[in-house]
């Protein structure tokens, strides 16, 4: 007896001690301004979601991303491993859930993605023939396009299909149906989802090499007659060496082509790495030095961090009239795939929101910048 008033005692004062250390970070989440707001007159701001978040399983999370964002990415459940897993099975059940979320918070949603060299379903590996590739290309782009069509706001019709170097990826598509698979994407998506705006997306396309190649893909799509409304840049960065010049110059050269720039993945690696980009079939083996931050990010990597979201909006802001969006790869610093990309288990801290959903200085210095 004496035993089991002691232990509720006990878990009484640690669920209120629990509730108190949430209480004021959760409380005050809903106090800090808004970046859909401050931004409103400028560019759309989104954010990729992931599962939990488009099943609203924390109420909280729901109002924080409501409060911010006004357009969303699905992370992964668009891929066609998990919308189309098997030969003659789609799984809709995700996508349906976040066309349902957009509608209900006003959050724009964009498709992604349509053709991508990853996350395949594992079907495909089977396939050793031209005939099946092209009657899953078909099917796909029509069926997944097709259903969302009036109710998703764009699609990322083709994603990373360039090398550094500007020429085409040898991917399963290049390969079994040549050079011309990113304008048949393009023109099959166009047919399927007359509503629904069209963009190619890619990262490392702010450097000139690849940026060539992609003008390339552009002027290709559109001297076929087929339409294209948008280049998506990645913005998989790294913390003091945002590669501003290129970015803006990337931003003039795609928006002379007469499509809207945006800027679909944004976030800032702040962990060691020995290459640049985002290719995801690319890892890094861990060492003593690879995770150096578990204990909190050193004051002077924040401001470095804090200076580059600085510079970046601000580059933004001057060209509001081409950059249509900027969407971050993630809500919070807890989210990120670079937690786990292209290392394991690491403690990244690449947005602007911390792992208790609370302003890093970077946020300051962004949302300062329209004071
Ligand atoms: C990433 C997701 O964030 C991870 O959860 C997943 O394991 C791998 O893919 N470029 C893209 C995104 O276009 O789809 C990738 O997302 C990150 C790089």
């Amino acid at each position: 007896m004496y035993l089991k008033k002691y232990t509720f005692a006990i878990s009484t004062t640690a669920l209120l001690l629990a509730n108190l250390s949430l209480l004021p970070d959760r409380a005050s989440a809903q106090n800090i301004p808004s970046l859909k707001d401050t931004f409103k007159k400028d560019f759309g701001i989104g954010t990729a979601l992931n599962t939990a978040q488009i099943e609203e399983r924390d109420p909280q999370m729901t109002a924080f991303i409501v409060r911010q964002f006004n357009m969303a990415t699905p992370e992964n459940i668009m891929k066609s491993a998990l919308i189309h897993p098997k030969w003659d099975t789609y799984n809709f059940e995700m996508a349906d859930k976040l066309v349902e979320f957009g509608k209900k918070h006003n959050i724009k949603i964009n498709g992604h993605t349509l053709i991508w060299h990853s996350q395949l379903p594992p079907f495909i590996r089977g396939i050793k023939s031209a005939d099946s590739i092209r009657t899953f290309f078909n099917d796909h782009i029509k069926t997944v396009a097709g259903r969302y069509d009036g109710k998703v706001l764009s699609w990322d019709v083709v994603n990373e299909a360039l090398n550094e170097d500007g020429t085409m990826r040898k991917s399963v598509f290049l390969q079994y149906l040549g050079d011309d698979f990113v304008t048949e994407a393009f023109r099959l998506a166009q047919q399927a989802a007359p509503k629904t705006e069209l963009y190619y997306n890619d990262y490392n396309n702010e450097q000139p090499k690849k940026r060539a190649g992609c003008i390339e893909l552009v002027k290709k799509i559109k001297a076929a007659g087929v339409r294209i409304d948008g280049v998506g840049i990645q913005g998989h960065w790294h913390v003091g060496k945002v590669p501003l010049n290129d970015i803006e110059e990337s931003i003039l050269q795609y928006a002379a082509l007469g499509v809207k720039v945006m800027f679909t993945e944004l976030d800032i690696e702040v962990l060691p790495r020995n290459f640049q980009g985002a290719d995801v079939g690319q890892r890094m083996t861990a060492n003593e030095q690879s995770n150096p931050y578990t204990a909190g990010l050193p004051d002077s990597v924040q401001q470095q961090l804090a200076a580059d979201y600085e510079a970046l909006f601000k580059l933004f802001l001057k060209h509001k009239d081409k950059v249509t969006r900027v969407t971050f790869w993630g809500v919070n610093d807890a989210d990120s795939w670079l937690n786990n990309w292209p290392i394991r288990g690491r403690t990244s801290y690449p947005l602007l929101f911390d792992r208790k959903n609370q302003p890093k200085p970077a946020f300051e210095k962004v949302i300062a910048l329209k004071k």
